[in-house]
């Protein structure tokens, strides 16, 4: 190896930084050159001004900053054979001899391409989603999970002073764990999640036993991709207000999930996974996505990885059930 590139795809997640500075740091330890490729997948493909050389000293000071310095995108000409070829091409006339993609599922099925086009290249499991197979945990969901839970403490005091219910949306595609994870840790009355549907109606009984129950107030922890999401459960509570009898408001979290500093557990997860990927270029395995399983670093074969979803745990879901009960 005598050039490693590194670059950030998808959405953005807390962590990223401290994984390309790990990244960085090792390789160079190794006696490799180090490339940032700004931009993702698109930077890839325009080469140029996109493809910047890293020292032991670019990548200082970011450990504890959101975001990613090299910037990320979606690149949907990545998604062409035409596009792949050109970042071939590219990587080729940069003189990379391997890459690290650090980015989630959408990204590690780019990586999964190009390995299957003969270009060395390991995967970092890294989204907010946590939804990536070959990572008991990803870089950044748990900053994004203590982001949610700071929104949903501040909510409860709120909703407790005028007696309200609140929906509180959070993200994750259709994956539920960040919902199911905050309702948790919140103490939600209830948690909707994509992978088990619930009835708008169960959702308004939970809510109205929580009234009757004199709660002074209720919360409901609603993932994105869930077929009833914020919006379509609000909109049931609007058609069926008066029979219901209660006021309801809706916060959608959103992309403030994404922002602020990695906490200590994405810092050092990114740091070990970072760390795991040019290690794993040493060993000479490619074509894998590095993770965390059972508290270790591990390489997954990203034909494993791609094309599939991490299934929540049930048990998790079942305690949720026991403990929210209003
Ligand atoms: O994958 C991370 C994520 O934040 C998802 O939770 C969310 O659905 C999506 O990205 C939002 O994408 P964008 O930033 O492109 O709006």
């Amino acid at each position: 190896m005598n050039r490693l590139a590194v670059l950030t795809s998808g959405g953005d997640a807390p962590g990223m930084n401290a994984a390309i500075r790990a990244v960085t740091r090792c390789a160079l330890d190794r006696g490799w050159a180090v490339t940032g490729v700004r931009q993702g997948y698109a930077g890839l493909i325009e080469g140029g001004e996109h493809f910047v050389s890293l020292a032991y000293q670019s990548v200082s000071g970011i450990i504890q900053q959101g975001g990613t310095i090299l910037g990320s995108a979606r690149c949907p000409e990545f998604m062409t054979v035409e596009g792949r070829q050109k970042a071939l091409h590219t990587l080729r006339a940069q003189g990379v001899d391997g890459l690290v993609v650090i980015g989630g599922n959408g990204s590690q099925a780019g990586a999964w391409e190009l390995a299957q086009i003969g270009f060395p290249v390991v995967g970092v499991a890294s989204t907010i989603d946590n939804d990536l197979v070959g990572s008991d945990l990803t870089i950044g969901v748990d900053t994004a999970l203590n982001i949610a839970l700071e929104a949903i403490d501040r909510l409860k005091v709120t909703a407790a002073s005028h007696e309200r219910a609140f929906l509180v949306e959070v993200m994750g595609r259709q994956c539920g764990y960040l919902a199911l994870m905050a309702g948790l840790a919140g103490g939600a009355e209830l948690v909707v999640i994509p992978e088990i549907e619930v009835d708008p109606e169960e959702v308004a009984q939970t809510l109205c036993a929580a009234h009757d129950m004199g709660k002074s107030h209720a919360l409901v922890v609603v993932a994105e991709g869930a077929r009833y999401n914020a919006e379509a459960l609000a909109a049931y509570f609007r058609q069926h207000q008066e029979r219901l009898g209660f006021e309801l408001r809706t916060t959608i979290i959103g992309h403030v999930q994404r922002g602020g500093a990695p906490t200590a557990f994405d810092r050092l997860l990114a740091s070990r996974l970072g760390a795991g990927a040019v290690a794993a270029f040493a060993r000479g395995e490619t074509g894998v996505l590095v993770g965390m399983i059972d508290n270790r670093v591990t390489t997954t074969p990203l034909a494993r990885v791609v094309g599939r979803q991490k299934p929540i745990d049930p048990e998790l879901f079942a305690l949720a059930q026991v403990l929210d009960k209003p």
